[in-house]
Protein backbone atom coordinates (compact mmCIF):
# COMPACT_ATOMS: atom_id res chain seq x y z
CA UNK A 1 0.00 0.00 0.00
CA UNK A 2 1.56 3.08 -1.02
CA UNK A 3 2.04 5.96 1.53
CA UNK A 4 -1.17 7.85 -0.07
CA UNK A 5 -3.64 5.00 0.51
CA UNK A 6 -2.67 4.40 3.55
CA UNK A 7 -3.43 7.76 4.75
CA UNK A 8 -6.61 7.73 3.08
CA UNK A 9 -7.49 4.47 4.67
CA UNK A 10 -6.37 6.22 8.48
CA UNK A 11 -8.69 9.09 7.76
CA UNK A 12 -11.51 6.85 6.85
CA UNK A 13 -11.21 5.29 9.82
CA UNK A 14 -11.42 8.26 11.63
CA UNK A 15 -14.43 9.79 9.56
CA UNK A 16 -16.44 6.38 10.73
CA UNK A 17 -15.34 6.73 14.29
CA UNK A 18 -16.12 10.02 14.52
CA UNK A 19 -19.39 9.85 12.87
CA UNK A 20 -20.19 6.76 15.11
CA UNK A 21 -19.41 8.56 18.34
CA UNK A 22 -21.52 11.64 16.99
CA UNK A 23 -24.92 8.94 16.47
CA UNK A 24 -24.50 8.60 20.08
CA UNK A 25 -24.67 12.26 21.05
CA UNK A 26 -27.89 13.59 22.73
CA UNK A 27 -29.56 10.13 22.88
CA UNK A 28 -32.30 10.90 25.49
CA UNK A 29 -30.86 14.32 26.71
CA UNK A 30 -33.28 17.36 27.44
CA UNK A 31 -30.94 19.65 26.28
CA UNK A 32 -31.84 23.24 24.92
CA UNK A 33 -29.63 25.80 23.73
CA UNK A 34 -30.31 29.25 24.96
CA UNK A 35 -29.49 31.35 22.05
CA UNK A 36 -27.48 34.07 23.97
CA UNK A 37 -31.40 36.06 24.92
CA UNK A 38 -29.32 38.63 26.77
CA UNK A 39 -27.41 39.69 24.02
CA UNK A 40 -28.70 39.12 20.46
CA UNK A 41 -26.41 41.51 18.68
CA UNK A 42 -23.36 39.43 19.42
CA UNK A 43 -21.90 36.11 17.67
CA UNK A 44 -24.67 33.79 18.51
CA UNK A 45 -23.05 30.55 17.76
CA UNK A 46 -19.40 31.46 18.69
CA UNK A 47 -20.64 32.43 22.43
CA UNK A 48 -23.75 30.32 22.65
CA UNK A 49 -24.56 28.39 26.09
CA UNK A 50 -26.51 25.47 26.77
CA UNK A 51 -28.24 24.24 29.83
CA UNK A 52 -28.58 20.12 30.28
CA UNK A 53 -31.14 18.97 33.09
CA UNK A 54 -29.05 16.07 34.53
CA UNK A 55 -32.02 15.30 36.70
CA UNK A 56 -32.45 11.53 34.70
CA UNK A 57 -28.67 11.14 34.94
CA UNK A 58 -27.99 7.81 37.21
CA UNK A 59 -25.22 7.14 39.01
CA UNK A 60 -22.28 5.31 37.15
CA UNK A 61 -23.74 6.88 33.85
CA UNK A 62 -22.91 9.48 31.33
CA UNK A 63 -25.17 11.60 29.07
CA UNK A 64 -23.47 12.69 25.94
CA UNK A 65 -24.30 16.07 24.31
CA UNK A 66 -23.83 17.90 21.51
CA UNK A 67 -22.33 21.40 21.95
CA UNK A 68 -20.69 23.99 19.98
CA UNK A 69 -20.32 21.07 17.43
CA UNK A 70 -18.93 18.73 19.20
CA UNK A 71 -19.43 16.25 21.74
CA UNK A 72 -19.02 16.41 25.70
CA UNK A 73 -19.78 13.82 28.48
CA UNK A 74 -21.40 14.63 31.60
CA UNK A 75 -21.02 11.63 33.76
CA UNK A 76 -22.29 11.11 37.58
CA UNK A 77 -19.74 9.05 38.65
CA UNK A 78 -19.87 6.11 41.80
CA UNK A 79 -17.67 6.45 44.78
CA UNK A 80 -15.65 3.75 43.43
CA UNK A 81 -14.64 6.14 40.34
CA UNK A 82 -13.96 8.74 42.47
CA UNK A 83 -12.01 7.22 45.11
CA UNK A 84 -10.02 5.24 42.19
CA UNK A 85 -9.36 8.84 40.31
CA UNK A 86 -8.20 10.20 43.55
CA UNK A 87 -5.55 7.93 44.55
CA UNK A 88 -3.54 8.23 41.71
CA UNK A 89 -0.53 9.73 42.51
CA UNK A 90 0.36 12.77 40.24
CA UNK A 91 3.92 11.29 39.25
CA UNK A 92 1.83 8.79 37.51
CA UNK A 93 0.09 11.07 35.42
CA UNK A 94 1.36 11.96 31.28
CA UNK A 95 -0.49 15.65 31.32
CA UNK A 96 0.33 16.66 35.16
CA UNK A 97 -1.87 20.04 34.52
CA UNK A 98 -5.69 20.27 35.37
CA UNK A 99 -6.67 21.03 31.23
CA UNK A 100 -10.00 22.72 33.20
CA UNK A 101 -11.23 26.44 31.55
CA UNK A 102 -13.06 27.00 34.80
CA UNK A 103 -9.46 27.52 37.34
CA UNK A 104 -6.57 28.25 36.88
CA UNK A 105 -4.31 27.18 33.95
CA UNK A 106 -1.32 25.82 35.85
CA UNK A 107 -3.46 24.04 38.17
CA UNK A 108 -2.41 20.44 38.59
CA UNK A 109 -4.16 17.20 37.35
CA UNK A 110 -5.51 16.40 41.05
CA UNK A 111 -9.06 14.70 40.45
CA UNK A 112 -10.08 17.73 43.25
CA UNK A 113 -9.10 19.59 39.58
CA UNK A 114 -11.05 17.85 37.35
CA UNK A 115 -14.46 17.50 38.88
CA UNK A 116 -17.19 20.25 38.73
CA UNK A 117 -18.00 19.81 41.92
CA UNK A 118 -16.43 19.34 45.50
CA UNK A 119 -17.57 15.68 46.41
CA UNK A 120 -16.60 15.14 42.28
CA UNK A 121 -19.58 13.45 42.17
CA UNK A 122 -19.96 15.03 38.25
CA UNK A 123 -17.15 15.13 35.66
CA UNK A 124 -17.84 17.31 32.62
CA UNK A 125 -15.27 17.01 29.45
CA UNK A 126 -14.83 17.18 26.07
CA UNK A 127 -16.00 13.88 24.39
CA UNK A 128 -12.69 14.39 21.82
CA UNK A 129 -9.37 12.21 21.60
CA UNK A 130 -6.83 14.46 22.40
CA UNK A 131 -4.98 12.51 19.77
CA UNK A 132 -6.65 13.10 16.57
CA UNK A 133 -9.91 13.57 17.83
CA UNK A 134 -11.99 10.62 17.73
CA UNK A 135 -14.79 10.05 20.84
CA UNK A 136 -13.24 7.56 23.10
CA UNK A 137 -15.89 5.26 24.56
CA UNK A 138 -17.03 5.31 28.22
CA UNK A 139 -16.85 2.61 30.67
CA UNK A 140 -13.72 1.44 28.63
CA UNK A 141 -10.12 1.17 28.87
CA UNK A 142 -7.13 -0.04 31.12
CA UNK A 143 -7.97 1.93 33.71
CA UNK A 144 -11.86 2.15 33.99
CA UNK A 145 -12.47 5.65 32.28
CA UNK A 146 -12.64 5.77 28.44
CA UNK A 147 -10.72 4.44 25.40
CA UNK A 148 -10.08 5.59 22.37
CA UNK A 149 -10.43 3.37 19.61
CA UNK A 150 -9.39 4.77 16.48
CA UNK A 151 -5.37 4.54 18.35
CA UNK A 152 -5.63 2.73 21.42
CA UNK A 153 -5.84 5.82 24.25
CA UNK A 154 -6.48 5.06 27.93
CA UNK A 155 -7.83 7.61 29.99
CA UNK A 156 -9.10 6.82 33.64
CA UNK A 157 -12.02 7.53 35.34
CA UNK A 158 -10.54 11.42 35.68
CA UNK A 159 -10.66 11.52 32.08
CA UNK A 160 -6.58 11.82 32.53
CA UNK A 161 -4.79 10.78 29.71
CA UNK A 162 -2.65 7.33 31.35
CA UNK A 163 -1.60 4.99 28.06
CA UNK A 164 -1.65 5.38 24.54
CA UNK A 165 -0.63 7.91 21.97
CA UNK A 166 -2.78 10.84 22.95
CA UNK A 167 -0.83 13.85 24.83
CA UNK A 168 -3.00 15.56 27.24
CA UNK A 169 -6.33 15.24 29.37
CA UNK A 170 -9.67 15.15 28.22
CA UNK A 171 -10.25 18.85 28.65
CA UNK A 172 -12.96 20.08 30.77
CA UNK A 173 -14.99 22.81 29.38
CA UNK A 174 -16.45 25.76 30.80
CA UNK A 175 -19.27 24.50 32.85
CA UNK A 176 -21.39 25.30 36.39
CA UNK A 177 -24.70 24.44 38.10
CA UNK A 178 -26.72 26.54 37.77
CA UNK A 179 -29.73 24.50 40.05
CA UNK A 180 -29.23 21.62 41.66
CA UNK A 181 -30.24 19.63 38.09
CA UNK A 182 -29.31 21.68 35.46
CA UNK A 183 -25.21 22.50 34.45
CA UNK A 184 -24.71 25.39 32.08
CA UNK A 185 -21.61 24.44 29.12
CA UNK A 186 -19.90 27.87 27.94
S1 LIG B 1 -7.58 9.76 18.02
FE1 LIG B 1 -5.78 8.55 18.16
S2 LIG B 1 -6.01 7.54 20.04
FE2 LIG B 1 -7.74 8.79 19.95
Amino acid sequence: MSQAEDTAGTRRDFLFYATAGAGAVAAGAAVWPLVNQMNPSADVRGLSSIFVDVSAVETGTQLTVKWRGKPVFIRRRTPEEIEAARAVPLTDLVDTLAENANIDPAADASDEHRALDADGEWLVMMGVCTHLGCVPLGDSGDFGGWFCPCHGSHYDTAGRIRKGPAPRNLPVPVAAFTDDTTIKLG
